[in-house]
């Protein structure tokens, strides 16, 4: 068993877990290779874990990995099924989310996340659903394409940004992810190679995006994770780039001005929590990486 994932802000979420004075039951609802809950498992003496991932493949290695452990359940769910999931049977004191991908799917999952390798575009974190980056990228139409690359990838709506998609269109079928590289460094190449490749990861993220229903997903699951949690618990995000942040911060804000009386937030960091300067040189994945912090108070 190959681990390829090191765990981002690991020690920024023990050290703001609410410890409970019995059990401290917590979902991980993006357990990836298992990372963060053996940091936790191996750090707090009383802790119960429910870790689920929707991915079975990566699942299976967090299995391997956390065989000794009685005290987690492994769960291959999405994390917007929280509350429905009749496994998670306890009172629920923190919840994580670690967004995103692992670095399992850029470098093993023959999955097609990645740019550098000749896999067949798929990036189904979930083999069991039907969109797959294949159809987008090849049966897309324009203003389709230019909604993804503008809401999950930043990308100006220019002429430069039309012309791009004009470009792709033309160059359908577009099979393998050295493929679509290809063409995308064809039509940048005017670009330094940096800002091309910055581009390319911009418009391969939007497509995974895209694939995998993420932005609604994080709602949802943030929804579900404030029904759950209990008097005094957290809900811990670690996310990785501004469209993710952004999400967060405005669900978390929302939450903590709402005027129920029986539920009330508050944020614990009012600025993001970032990797240290030493864990961004250790861990470069580590780099873009925000944590956001929310309590319920009653
Ligand atoms: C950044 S990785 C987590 C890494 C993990 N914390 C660790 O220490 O190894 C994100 C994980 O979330 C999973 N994931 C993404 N969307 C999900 C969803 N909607 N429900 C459950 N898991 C999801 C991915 O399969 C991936 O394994």
């Amino acid at each position: 068993m190959k681990i390829l994932h090191i765990p981002v802000l690991c020690d920024e979420i023990i050290e703001n877990l609410y410890i409970h004075n019995k059990t401290t039951n917590i979902i991980d609802c993006t357990l990836g290779e298992g990372g963060m809950s053996e940091e936790i498992l191996s750090t707090i003496e009383d802790v119960y874990i429910f870790g689920i991932d929707t991915d079975s493949s990566i699942l299976n290695i967090a299995k391997e990995r956390l065989s000794k452990y009685k005290n987690i359940d492994l769960i291959n769910e999405n994390y917007i099924n929280l509350s429905k999931n009749k496994k998670i049977n306890k009172d629920i004191h923190n919840i994580i989310f670690d967004l995103g991908l692992s670095n399992y799917h850029l470098r093993n999952s023959n999955k097609g996340f990645s740019f550098d390798s000749n896999n067949i575009l798929d990036m189904r974190f979930d083999e069991s659903e039907n969109l797959t980056a294949h159809q987008i990228i090849n049966q897309y139409n324009k203003k389709e394409l230019l909604t993804i690359f503008k809401e999950y990838a930043d990308f100006p709506i220019n002429s430069n940004t039309n012309k791009f998609i004009e470009y792709i269109v033309q160059k359908r079928p577009i099979d393998t992810c050295e493929n679509l590289k290809k063409i995308c460094l064809n039509f940048y190449r005017n670009l330094p190679y940096n800002k091309a490749i910055q581009n390319i990861t911009r418009i391969f993220q939007a497509i995974r995006i895209e694939v995998n229903n993420e932005f609604e997903n994080i709602k949802k699951g943030l929804e579900n994770a404030f029904n759950v949690i209990e008097p005094k618990g957290r809900i811990l995000a670690i996310t990785y780039h501004s469209g993710e942040d952004r999400i967060v911060k405005n669900i978390f804000r929302e939450y903590k001005s709402n005027n129920n009386i029986e539920k009330k937030f508050k944020l614990i960091n009012k600025k993001v929590i970032k990797p240290t300067f030493k864990e961004q040189k250790t861990n470069s994945s580590s780099r873009s990486a925000k944590l956001r912090i929310i309590e319920r108070v009653i």
